[in-house]
């Protein structure tokens, strides 16, 4: 269940291809366009090519030069759960609803030294990050790290801001992000900010932790962390009496609602924790992809996150009595 909100109109004025698999949009809202603080994202309400209607949320690069259009950049996923697809399938013209750019990324200004961290189109809300942070003065690095030299959109634009202080890490050319290394070789009260993938996530908080480091000094924003090669499975919720398929371009989370169970979420994004459910048995494997669980809790297979997390070879029997314990 999520909180409602006003939405409004917005309309496509540009979409730019960035790469094979990036376009950049500008949208134009009716009611006006506020400047989003680095960090924000923009809800958007998207129908695919099948006519479902999906709410996803884009990370904001920032407000056109004219001060009239949010700027948003997305990678197609393969596969995608039609977020990404609809996205691109998007023309100038095109009339779609948003809500207020939204921030739970928010970068402090006040750290004596920051390390910006990129995965892919991570970048998005990087980009601003650090055009702010030089715009202070700030001691700021970006490493920036994808897959191939294709995915490093915004590089040029990266180099003339940071010169130096910019590096890339294109892993088809063998070229290898140290993680902990580079959060070891930080000042003891720096922040590190980062948007990527579940693994590299997950690298970062293992390293931050081991360090003794502050945790409100890490910040991070996950992505991607849909199953590269989803598979159906299926999920039994005696206390229902209910079983039914998770489809492969569906998460437990949707399922579940689309069976009409009401389940708690917020981030969709494996964060926060709220869609945690219990596992009662599990045939096959259960696919963690949050960041949420510690690492004990994903290998004891006793919770998992709904909005991110799957099951390999099978299926799940689950609890949707899941509370938390309180504080
Ligand atoms: S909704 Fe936040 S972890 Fe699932």
């Amino acid at each position: 269940m999520r909180i409602s909100q006003d939405w409004q109109t917005a309309t496509v004025r540009r979409s730019t291809p960035l790469s094979p698999t990036v376009r950049e949009l500008e949208l134009l809202p009716d009611a006006g366009c506020s400047r989003p603080a680095p960090g924000s994202h923009l809800p958007i309400r998207l129908t695919t090519a099948d006519g479902r209607r999906l709410t996803r949320q884009y990370s904001l690069l920032g407000r056109s030069d004219d001060g009239l259009a949010w700027r948003i950049a997305v990678k197609r996923c393969q596969p995608s759960r039609g977020g990404s697809a609809a996205v691109h399938a998007l023309v100038a013209g095109d009339v779609l609803q948003v809500l207020p750019p939204q921030n739970h990324f928010e970068l402090s200004v006040r750290a004596p030294q920051h390390l910006l961290v990129a995965g892919g189109i991570g970048i998005t809300p990087i980009l601003g990050m650090a055009q702010a942070l030089v715009a202070r003065g700030a001691d700021v690095r970006l490493l920036y790290a994808v897959r191939s030299a294709d995915d490093l959109v915004y590089a040029d634009l990266l180099r003339a801001l940071l010169g130096e202080r910019l590096q890339t890490f294109v892993s088809s050319q063998g070229q290898r992000l140290d993680i902990a290394a580079e959060v070891a070789r930080l000042q003891p009260d720096a922040q590190l900010l980062l948007c990527g993938p579940a693994g590299l996530t997950r690298a970062a908080q293992a390293a931050w932790h081991a360090g003794g480091r502050p945790a409100h000094r890490l910040r991070f924003e996950t992505f991607g962390a849909v199953a590269t090669e989803a598979e159906p499975f299926w999920v039994d919720l005696p206390r229902h009496n209910l079983r039914f398929q998770v489809a492969t371009d569906q998460t437990l989370l949707q399922a579940l609602d689309a069976n009409g169970i009401a389940t708690l979420s917020d981030c969709q994004r494996g964060e926060c924790g709220l869609c945690a459910m219990d596992v009662l048995e599990v045939q096959g494997r259960v696919d963690h992809h949050d960041v949420f669980l510690s690492p004990a809790e994903r290998d004891a297979n006793r919770r998992l996150c709904a909005c991110v997390s799957r099951v390999r070879g099978g299926g799940i029997v689950l609890d949707t009595a899941y509370r938390p314990d309180p504080a």
